[in-house]
C-alpha cells in the first residue's frame, strides 16, 4: 500500500464499525497507541494511561456489560479489540488550575491523544471508532482499574468488514468554521 502523507491521513480517516474476524498483530496495536506519547498536553504532564484489550473474553465481556442503552453501539460485536484510554488526572494542571480557568485540561489532552491514534490507524490500513457512550464502571471491573483513574472513552481497532457501511456525515465548510480577525469575519 502507498504510504499516504498527513493530508490524507486526515482526510481518509472514517469511523468504521464493522471488523474482519483477523486478529490485530500486537506490534501494530504498541505502535498505534505509542503514537500517542508525542501528543500534546497542558504542562505536558502526559496524563493518558491506555489498557488494550485483545483478550477474547474481555473483548465480549466489554461489548455486553458496558454498551447498551440509549446509543447501543451494538454495532461493536465484531470488534477484535478495545482500547480504554484512561487519565490520570493531576491535582495541580487537572484539578486546581482547571477548575480555576474552568476548562476541562485533562479532556483536552486525552482528545489530542485519541486523534493521534486514530491517525496512525488510518495510516496501517485499519479501522477504528472512538465510543463515548458506554458504561465506564463496568470497565473499570472488567480491567481492574484503579478508583485514581478515569476512564475517558473506548476506541474499537480491527481490519475493516468489506461490508462496514459508512454513516453519511456533513463536512461544514471553511467559511463556516474560519474567521478572520474577529468572530464571522470573512476569510477571504
Ligand atoms: C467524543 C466522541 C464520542 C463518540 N462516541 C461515539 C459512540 O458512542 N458511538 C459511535 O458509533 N460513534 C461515536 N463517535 C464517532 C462519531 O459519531 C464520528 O466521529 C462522527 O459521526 C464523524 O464521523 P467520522 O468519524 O466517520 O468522520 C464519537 C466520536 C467522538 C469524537
Amino acid at each position: 500500500m502507498k504510504k499516504l502523507n498527513l493530508d490524507e491521513i486526515i482526510r481518509r480517516r472514517r469511523s468504521v464499525r464493522m471488523y474482519k474476524e483477523k486478529k490485530v498483530e500486537i506490534e501494530l496495536l504498541e505502535e498505534i497507541v505509542a503514537t500517542s506519547r508525542f501528543a500534546p498536553s497542558a504542562c505536558n504532564i502526559q496524563p493518558w494511561r491506555f489498557v488494550v484489550v485483545t483478550d477474547k473474553k474481555k473483548v465480549k465481556r466489554i461489548f455486553s456489560e458496558s454498551l447498551g442503552g440509549i446509543v447501543s453501539n451494538k454495532w461493536a460485536h465484531s470488534a477484535p479489540v478495545f482500547i480504554v484510554a484512561c487519565v490520570k488526572k493531576s491535582l495541580m494542571v487537572h484539578g486546581i488550575a482547571a477548575r480555576y480557568k474552568n476548562i476541562p485540561f485533562h479532556l483536552l489532552d486525552m482528545g489530542a491523544a485519541i486523534e493521534h491514534i486514530l491517525l496512525k490507524v488510518t495510516e496501517l490500513g485499519l479501522g477504528a471508532c472512538w465510543i463515548g457512550w458506554f458504561n465506564k464502571g463496568a470497565v473499570k471491573k472488567i480491567l481492574n482499574i484503579p478508583r485514581s483513574i478515569e476512564v475517558i472513552s473506548l476506541i474499537t481497532v480491527g481490519y475493516e468488514a468489506e461490508q462496514d457501511k459508512k454513516r453519511e456525515r456533513k463536512i461544514l465548510r471553511n467559511d463556516e468554521i474560519i474567521f478572520l480577525n474577529q468572530y464571522g469575519g470573512r476569510f477571504r
